[in-house]
């Protein structure tokens, strides 16, 4: 199936692929995020038109079907699911993009004419790794969904079970190169659906966002397999744009959380399983102050430096409007106020920011950890609405936390710490949070939406 390409289909194809490059770096900025679509739109749009328009190529009425039903199912599904609910769908998402590598791969075999050598390895490549894929990214959509539990299984041989796995792919892989017939190609994608199972398995829920990055990078590289395969440059282009950049995210993800990116990839390697399980309740561990938001206005009205810490729960409560307007009437009062954004708050990359752009905050006044800490201790008030975690000092001080090494952000070396939660329960990581008990911390507990809206209220009437 070599492609013939007329060289207006070259040049189009040179045109999508910049235009790709060019949208994952609109996609880096969230004040050129929408820029960066759009240019992923038009480069996709570009790609598809010139692929018909390449010589001989002749459409199968399967194929209009396809494209017109994958285009309304993923209109459908941006429509309809929850920012929270992102992660399991680019799970599900990835597993397509593999099963679309092993399809196409198990095509062009059973079509014969790949004698050669080359076009073999090309064909076992994509194969493989779109079969781990596959079945990786449907068991870390399970996962995510809740309708699989969370806890990494932890064989006792699981390496020697991977690296047996391994063994046994490359020995099929040799057996189709030598002899090109389908069973060792079968055999092999077989074997790699059951790594893909035992890599994510191993797995815990709180390292899952990194799995699926993981997989976004093999989706990626096995869609320039693909384009191998095809000799399709653009697919070349694509696949290695995602799958470099799925890489990136994951070890930019896994230093924010202080994981080791081989132990996410190998699952437990070199490592022992976090000490408390994701969720569970963390015991009490001393007394705390609170303060109600009539309290919080006057230190609010005293104050000259506000930063507002935006967590998983201002997510949940989907309280990013009231607190945009908590900022408003501060500003208004000539209330410096700043938010500061740690790299792993909420549960997907760029989660606040996204919440908090949709709110209309300004970007200007939105910083990243490693920009805001400096200033934290200069700050006069600081109010946490709904983040635990990520800002936890234990991860600091407390060498048996599992958090420890995770950078965090310092917001008890401010003048005062106001603490917006419902409970003391423990965060995503399962631990107590020795912020709630230190002298400089007050809690305003409550769902953060109304919490804060009552606290809009009460400065409207000062
Ligand atoms: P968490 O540590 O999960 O804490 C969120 C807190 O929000 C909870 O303690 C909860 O306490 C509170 N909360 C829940 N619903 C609320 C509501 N309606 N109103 C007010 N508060 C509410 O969140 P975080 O500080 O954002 O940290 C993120 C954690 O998730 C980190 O451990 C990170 O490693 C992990 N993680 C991050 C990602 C990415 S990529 N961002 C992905 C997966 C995991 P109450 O129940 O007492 O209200």
């Amino acid at each position: 199936m070599e492609a013939i390409y007329t060289p207006p289909i070259a040049l189009a194809f040179l045109v999508a692929a910049a235009l790709f490059i060019l949208a994952l770096r609109g996609l880096s900025n969230q004040e050129t995020a929408k820029r960066g679509n759009l240019f992923g739109i038009v480069g996709m749009a570009i790609a598809i038109v010139a692929t018909l328009f390449i010589p001989d190529f002749k459409i199968h009425p399967l194929v209009v079907v396809a494209i017109a039903g994958g285009g309304a199912l993923g209109a459908f599904l941006a429509v309809r699911v929850g920012m929270t609910q992102m992660p399991e769908l680019v799970a599900l998402l990835h597993s397509f993009v593999g099963l679309a590598a092993v399809l196409v791969g198990f095509a062009l075999q059973l079509a014969g004419g790949h004698a050669d050598l080359t076009h073999k390895i090309e064909v076992y490549i994509d194969v493989i790794i779109g079969a781990i894929t596959v079945t990786g990214s449907i068991l870390a959509f399970l996962k995510l969904r809740g309708s699989v539990s969370g806890k990494p299984l932890l064989l006792p041989a699981r390496h020697m079970l991977n690296l047996g796995m391994l063994i046994a792919i490359v020995v099929f892989g040799v057996l189709y190169g030598k002899d090109g017939h389908t069973w060792a190609l079968a055999a092999g994608a077989a074997v790699a659906c059951v790594l893909g199972v035992h890599l994510v398995a191993a797995i815990g829920g709180a390292d899952m966002p990194v799995v699926v990055s993981m997989l976004n990078s093999y989706s990626g590289w096995t869609a320039a397999a693909a384009g191998f395969m095809l000799s399709n440059d653009v697919l070349i282009v694509t696949g290695a744009l995602v799958g470099s950049s799925g890489a990136i995210l994951s070890y930019i993800m896994c230093r924010a959380m202080n994981r080791s990116i081989w132990n996410v990839i190998f699952g437990g390697f070199g490592a022992d399983p976090p000490k408390a399980a994701a969720g569970a309740p963390a015991q009490p561990a001393g007394e705390v102050l609170d303060i109600d938001q009539a309290g919080l206005v006057d230190k609010l009205l005293e104050s000259k430096q506000v930063v507002i810490v935006p967590g998983y729960g201002m997510a949940v409560a989907r309280a990013q409007h009231a607190v945009r307007e908590l900022t408003e009437i501060l500003r208004g009062k000539d209330i410096g106020v700043r938010f500061a954004i740690h790299p792993v708050a909420g549960r997907l990359p760029g989660h606040m920011n996204v919440l908090l752009a949709e709110a209309s905050v300004p970007y200007d006044i939105v910083l990243e950890m490693d920009e805001i800490n400096g200033d934290l201790p200069s700050t006069d008030v600081v109010i946490v609405i709904g983040a635990n975690d990520i800002v936890n000092p234990g991860a600091e001080d407390d060498p048996a936390s599992p958090i420890y090494g995770m950078p965090v952000l310092q917001v008890w070396k401010s003048k005062l710490v106001v603490v917006n939660k419902r409970s003391r329960a423990a965060g995503y990581a399962g631990v107590d949070n020795p912020l709630f008990y230190k002298p400089v911390t007050r809690m305003l507990f409550g769902d953060a939406k109304g919490a804060i809206e009552k606290l809009v209220t009460e400065l409207r009437t000062r």
